[in-house]
């Protein structure tokens, strides 16, 4: 079983979309092992609760659909059984905060933002605002669906690498 697990600040917003997409697009995919989605968030204030309203709307005018209660990540997770074997990160703050929780190298090394899978932004390190998936929190439903846009750009980038990943 192979591990993906979609990281932002309250995981509630942008780490559910990206969970419920990536799911949906893997599930098509038809992956010779089987990948488990899953989200958190850095900071817990939003533990066991649902999606925000505005993330369950946009999705599911798209089509996706998602059954979900709010975890935050620690340290643990990365040392556990059945550990991610991918993070994706949705901003630099995010990326920042996952990276200093990893304790040892090969825990960093499995923590990628997001968006560098999408194969337009190839080539940006981790730090360059073009990377970023931005907060929708405080702004517009408009927000929201920027979001998925630029989360379904990455994700049929990823899917189309996983096979390669799967095999290493
Ligand atoms: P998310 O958005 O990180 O995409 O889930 C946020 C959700 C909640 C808050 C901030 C960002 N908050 O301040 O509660």
């Amino acid at each position: 079983m192979y591990r993906i697990t979609a990281v932002c600040l309250g995981n509630i917003c942008r780490s559910p979309m990206a969970e419920a997409v990536l799911r949906s697009r893997i599930d098509a995919a038809g992956l010779s092992q089987p990948v488990l989605v899953d989200s958190a968030g850095t900071d817990g204030w939003h533990i066991d609760e649902d999606a925000d309203p505005r993330a369950l709307t946009t999705l599911r005018s798209a089509g996706y659909d998602l059954t979900h209660a709010g975890r935050q990540i620690t340290t643990e997770w990365f040392l556990e059984p059945g550990r991610p074997d991918l993070l994706l990160t949705m901003d630099a703050s995010n990326y920042t905060t996952v990276i200093d929780l990893a304790p040892d190298d090969p825990s960093r090394g499995r923590v990628h933002m997001l968006r560098s899978f999408d194969p337009s932004l190839a080539g940006l390190t981790p730090g360059d605002p073009r990377l970023d998936v931005p907060d929708p929190w405080y702004g517009a439903h408009d927000g929201f669906v920027e979001v998925l846009a630029m989360i379904e750009a990455a994700a049929d980038g990823l899917v189309a690498r996983l096979p390669t990943m799967l095999d290493a």
